[in-house]
């Protein structure tokens, strides 16, 4: 099916990249777990390591349980093409890794997972790549330099849900001719599609709202043809982070559901977010759905709905979120996100702890925050739990 398809994304996700087994007529998806795979002669080997003859080859080059999954992901972020990897921060690190060289610099917009913000901080410079952070999109011009290569956003960001326009990224890179990589990880391409505001390259954490049940770990770039090979060459078969073909299996399964269960976490977490921003013992909520939030207007722009994430700041700091936390009785005190489960955790001490206290705080990650990411569980229920954890602390 091809990324042009007139097609809804709830048809797409179904049947995106996947048609009845040739051979057996199954209709799931079969896993391919041959390592290698039968060129037949000397020199059909040869074309097809050149590249001059089509055919799987090596399953760390690509593999055809896989490449399902890849097909299904580029359908539906509207992209040419795609490339799955073993996690989300093995397909930021390749994608960046194969796109930038020793002099380049990078520049960050808005606030990142730690894991990210850690590549950008610590590990890009260690290989002579400068990188820089910028908090909004409106202060990138200034930031760029002859030596920008690759600018590098994620939204909503994670955990504090701030917005970054996109388009407003891509026109900036784009007259300056820089490449961009948006992680859509928190949006899924069921809320915002990053390729259509103009930006290059989208990343996943497919570990999350792709995979949805919380039982698989994997990651995702998809762009252009040129850009995808590129990444595939250097990112994928020279780091070697492939996705493994039981896990595509898996996330082809889960973005069966990711509209209709995207939908339902974005319905119950518009109505918890109003419920927390109305209780005395929460200081500020940060969900984008909110008239209140920074972002609110570009997100009702490039966003179809304002997804299941958000964060709140409890009154009582540290010592509130721990009460509340460890009250809660339904949701479950977990990282990670996007599960058809409610999670809930604490990002200073677990998903942010390694990133510096004083960009923490800049950031807006105080010890008072707490995340939560909705589930699909019927929202009265959900209600109920967290009035029951509040009452906890005031
Ligand atoms: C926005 C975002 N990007 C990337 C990652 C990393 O993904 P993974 O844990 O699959 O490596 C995470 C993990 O929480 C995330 O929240």
């Amino acid at each position: 099916m091809s990324k042009d398809s007139t097609l809804g994304m709830r048809t797409l996700a179904v049947h995106a990249g996947q048609t009845p087994d040739p051979t057996t007529g199954a209709v799931a998806t079969p896993i391919s777990t041959a390592s290698a795979y039968s060129y037949g002669d000397f020199d059909n080997g040869e074309r097809r390591f050149c590249g001059e003859s089509p055919g799987y080859v090596y399953s760390r080059f690509a593999n055809p349980t896989v490449a399902v999954f890849e097909a299904k992901m580029a359908a539906l972020e509207g992209g040419e093409s795609a490339v799955g990897f073993t996690s989300g921060m093995s397909a930021i690190c390749s994608t960046v890794m194969a796109l930038v060289s020793a002099g380049d610099e990078v520049i960050h917009v808005g606030t990142l997972y730690g894991g990210t913000e850690g590549v950008m901080r610590n590990l890009l410079p260690r290989f002579g790549v400068r990188s820089l952070h910028v908090a909004t999109a409106a202060q990138l011009q200034a930031a760029i330099t002859p030596n920008t290569r690759l600018i590098f956003t994620e939204t909503p960001d994670n955990p504090m849900l701030g917005i970054v326009d996109l388009q407003a990224v891509a026109q900036v890179a784009k007259a300056a001719k820089i490449l961009t990589v948006a992680d859509n990880t928190f949006a899924t391409p069921c809320l915002t599609r990053p390729l259509e505001w103009g930006i290059d390259v989208v990343v996943h954490s497919a570990t999350k709202f792709i995979g949805g049940h919380g039982d698989a770990t994997g990651g995702v770039a998809i762009g252009s043809k040129v850009l995808m090979e590129k990444v595939r060459t250097v990112g994928l078969k020279q780091f070697g982070g492939c996705l493994s073909p039981f896990e595509a299996m898996m996330l082809i399964r889960g973005l069966k559901t990711l509209p209709l269960r995207v939908e339902a976490a974005s319905i119950s977490a518009e109505r918890i977010a109003r419920l927390l921003a109305a209780h005395p013992a929460i200081d500020r909520v940060f969900y984008p759905g909110l008239e209140s939030h920074a972002g609110h207007a570009v997100a009702k722009r490039q966003m179809s709905r304002f997804g299941g994430l958000m964060s709140f700041e409890l009154k009582g700091g540290r010592a509130a979120a721990r009460t509340f936390l460890d009250r809660l009785a339904l949701v479950t005190q977990a990282v990670s996100l996007g599960d058809t489960d409610s999670l809930a955790c604490h990002p200073a001490s677990t998903t942010h702890s390694a990133v510096a206290a004083d960009i923490r705080l800049q950031y807006g990650v105080t010890e008072g925050l707490v995340r939560l990411s909705v589930g699909i569980e019927d929202v009265q229920d959900l209600e109920n739990d967290i009035r029951q954890a509040l009452a906890a602390i005031v």
